[in-house]
């Protein structure tokens, strides 16, 4: 698709394949638009600007995400407010976000103008209890499912809940565009001033016209059409990464103390990353100790996303925390996932686990 996009002269901001790009991407959300943008972080930026966001407003933010879903927030010079994940999901925890909307009905504190819930390592947040809590209180959602490409929750698809949702291109996700992302919503105006942002704001004048600001967000046809060839192997994608995590469970069934990131009851995910958390006491070993040795034997593992609470760039923000974030950044490893991984290197990685293990007793 590459080549016929360059074949069709189309190498232009704008043209067939990106039109084609948001319609199959709007599609697989089941969401009415698209609007192809520069990357994730774009999205949520603009998703924010127009859900009326404001400086010194607070915008609730699932703490154990990427810094992408915080930096948006104060892109528009707003305040993130952080909730704790929880257990099933590892996704913000709804009782959590209850009691800070609550709180504030009985405090000064004015409610959030928005929410920014995080779909992470591929699984959808329970939507089923968020999106009611946000709809009593009258905060707009935005489903930052960056990781969650062909992820559902309860038989609906990722990105499909709230005002927006938010895909990532990036080269690191399932589907990429070497960088890119998308805003996908059912809100016809929503979109179309979402694309008169991220175009600069040009007004439709023979000159260049302007009557506010505006940014430099668009994705270029060149890059949809690079990412309509990458959505035709989703699905494939999925079941390679899904037999990954399937490999990794092998290596460890026999040891105690060691668990898999959870699918919850009513999820598809889309196995973007498996991922460990590992009890020392039980385990006999600590997840920074395997790190290490992988590392030694020139395999990546990773800790898992420190959460934002924790940042020094947002220690100053309120956080409502019940210790759930912090006991995943410190036992939990993310494990070597990607799609494109051979079986040779799959073996790699996991004769390096069996080895580990071994000395461990
Ligand atoms: C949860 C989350 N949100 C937002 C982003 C931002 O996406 P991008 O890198 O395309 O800006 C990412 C990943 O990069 C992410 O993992």
């Amino acid at each position: 698709m590459l080549l016929d996009a360059l074949d069709s002269n189309w190498v232009a901001p704008v043209g067939p394949d990106l039109d084609a790009f948001e319609a199959e991407v709007a599609a697989l959300a089941d969401r009415r638009f698209g609007v192809a943008l520069s990357s994730g972080t774009a999205a949520l930026h603009l998703a924010l600007l127009e859900l009326g966001v404001q400086p010194g407003d607070d915008v609730l933010v699932s703490t154990f995400t990427f810094v992408a879903s915080a930096n948006a927030v104060t892109y528009c010079g707003a305040r993130p407010v952080f909730i704790d994940a929880e257990e099933a999901t590892w996704n913000m925890a709804p009782d959590l976000l209850e009691e800070e909307l609550a709180q504030r009905l009985h405090a000064t504190r004015p409610m959030p103008a928005a929410a920014i819930v995080v779909d992470l390592y591929g699984q959808c947040a329970d939507y089923e209890r968020i999106v009611p809590i946000l709809e009593r209180y009258r905060v707009p959602l935005v489903e930052d499912a960056a990781e969650a490409i062909g992820a559902s929750h309860r038989g609906r698809p990722a990105a499909s809940f709230g005002e927006a949702g938010v895909f990532s291109f990036n080269g690191n996700k399932l589907i990429t565009t070497s960088g890119g992302g998308m805003l996908v919503c059912d809100d016809e105006r929503l979109a179309t001033r979402v694309r008169h942002l991220a175009t600069q704001a040009r007004e439709p004048a023979p000159h260049y016209e302007h009557a506010e600001v505006g940014y430099n967000y668009r994705l270029s046809n060149l890059l949809a059409a690079v990412g309509r060839g990458q959505l035709a192997g989703l699905d494939e994608r999925i079941e390679r990464r899904a037999a990954i995590r399937e490999c990794y469970r092998q290596v460890f069934a026999d040891g105690a103390g060691v668990d898999f990131n959870p699918i919850a009851e009513h999820s598809t995910v889309n196995h973007w990353l498996t991922c460990i958390t590992v009890d020392p006491e039980q385990a006999g070993f600590t997840a920074d100790e395997l790190r290490l040795h992988l590392e030694a034997a020139d395999i990546e593992s990773r800790p898992l996303w420190k959460p934002m609470h924790q940042q020094r760039a947002f220690a100053e923000f309120r956080a409502r925390l019940d210790g759930t974030s912090d006991r995943l950044f410190a036992t939990g490893l993310c494990l070597p996932s990607g799609s494109g991984m051979t079986d040779a290197e799959i073996d790699r990685v996991m004769s390096g686990v069996v080895e580990f293990l071994g000395r461990r007793g």
